[in-house]
């Protein structure tokens, strides 16, 4: 019998090993930042972009952790004679590089969008065919971060398209976030660890606690669809729920309060999407709720899970490092709950939106009531 060659086992052994996660060492931690579309969609400009990073700065978003500033559709118009995509002229006069150095210059990162078919989702162009053109255009601009939509694809296959771009990024030399945009179609979170930082898990959220459209879903139906992928979560490598509806119109200040307090439980990157210039001191508050934030960016990088379901009200928690965990108690329903949970003996409960240490009730329960549409999050630290 022929002997197997050494050669024949390599490649064996390569064929079955398991797919390696993304190693551009980049989003250890959830990203955060801000994104130009739920709230302002094409009407872009380099003068809105300057203001919403001197915003992040100014309002303690920064300090409190929010780093990337993305332009999303519409900055970009056509391409040159020589294939080089051309932002709006009139939109961004002095052009991609001066308003990279000026968002860099705040000591924050810069973020940009394109599509891996052949027109943008507002059909701009898209990257097809001109991967590593763009991906050396981005680098030379000064680019720390790119999402990825998937509009206009034709036939395209999923895989092998976003993996041209982080083969194109990682052939630029710059660091650059990759934030996948396919919506969840082809479940991303089994394939996309090694090809993203990120992968969206679902079509696009919007500004109501739950509602669904043709494309778009509510706070909850979103949270619902989120259930069985803690598992694919962890440093490098995201489920992304979707961008923030904090402090946009459709969502009450409580709602706004639970809908951030529940992509902090999942790991979900944190992209503000609302008007950061003129927010309110309440929501500037739930931006900047350091204790919350921290649930977020634990470093073990867990993402929670459904611990309970009652319907009406459910409880998630998450595994936080330092022999930790955050519980989220959740209120789906129109009414106010009471409600009653074993959470167990521990050395302390933390309040994160009273930011007060409580007391359980005998035996290691949760006892209180929930308003409507929000939740009370406790970190419970020992035993
Ligand atoms: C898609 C994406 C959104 C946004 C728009 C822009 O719908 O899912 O997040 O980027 O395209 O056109």
């Amino acid at each position: 019998m022929k002997k197997t060659s050494l050669l024949q086992v390599a490649c064996l052994l390569l064929a079955f090993a398991p797919a390696r996660a993304l190693e551009n060492g980049l989003a250890q931690t959830p990203p955060m930042g801000w994104n130009s579309w739920n709230k302002f969609g094409c009407n872009v400009s380099e003068k809105l972009i300057k203001e919403m990073a001197d915003a992040l700065v100014t309002s303690g978003m920064k300090d409190a952790g929010y780093q990337y500033v993305v332009i999303d559709d519409c900055w970009q118009v056509s391409r040159d004679g020589e294939g080089n995509i051309v932002p709006d002229p009139q939109r961004f006069p002095s052009g991609m590089k001066a308003l990279a150095d000026y968002i860099h210059s705040k000591g924050l990162k810069f973020g940009i969008y394109s599509d891996a078919g052949t027109g943008t989702c507002q059909d701009r162009p898209g990257s097809r065919g001109y991967e590593f053109q763009d991906a050396r255009q981005y680098a030379a601009w000064g680019v720390d971060y790119l999402k990825y939509d998937w509009c206009n694809h034709s036939t395209q296959e999923v895989k092998s398209s976003y993996s041209t771009m982080r083969d194109a990024l990682k052939a630029s030399g710059r660091p650059i976030v990759f934030s996948l945009c396919e919506w969840g179609e082809e479940a991303p979170w089994k394939w996309a660890a090694e090809i993203g930082n990120l992968w969206r898990t679902t079509g696009d959220i919007t500004d109501c606690w739950s509602c669904t459209g043709q494309y778009t879903r509510g706070v909850m139906e979103i949270l619902d669809a989120e259930v069985e992928l803690w598992e694919y979560a962890g440093p490098g490598h995201w489920n992304d729920p979707d961008m923030l509806e904090v402090g946009n119109p459709g969502l009450s200040v409580e709602e706004s309060r639970a809908h951030f307090s529940l992509w902090c439980m999942l790991a979900a990157p944190l992209m503000a999407g609302n008007d950061l210039r003129n927010m309110s001191a309440e929501i500037r508050e739930i931006l900047t709720n350091k204790e919350v934030i921290a649930v977020n960016q634990d470093p073990l990088g867990h993402q929670a899970a459904k611990y309970r379901d009652y319907g009406d009200w459910q409880v998630w928690s998450k595994e936080l490092s330092g022999h930790s965990t955050a519980y989220a108690v959740l209120n789906r329903s129109d009414k106010p709950k009471e409600v009653s949970e074993y959470i167990g003996p521990a050395k302390k409960v933390r309040d994160l939106w009273k930011h007060a240490d409580i007391a359980l009730a005998e035996g290691g329960y949760f006892r209180g009531s929930v308003a409507p549409h929000s939740l009370v999050l406790l970190k419970v630290s020992g035993e």
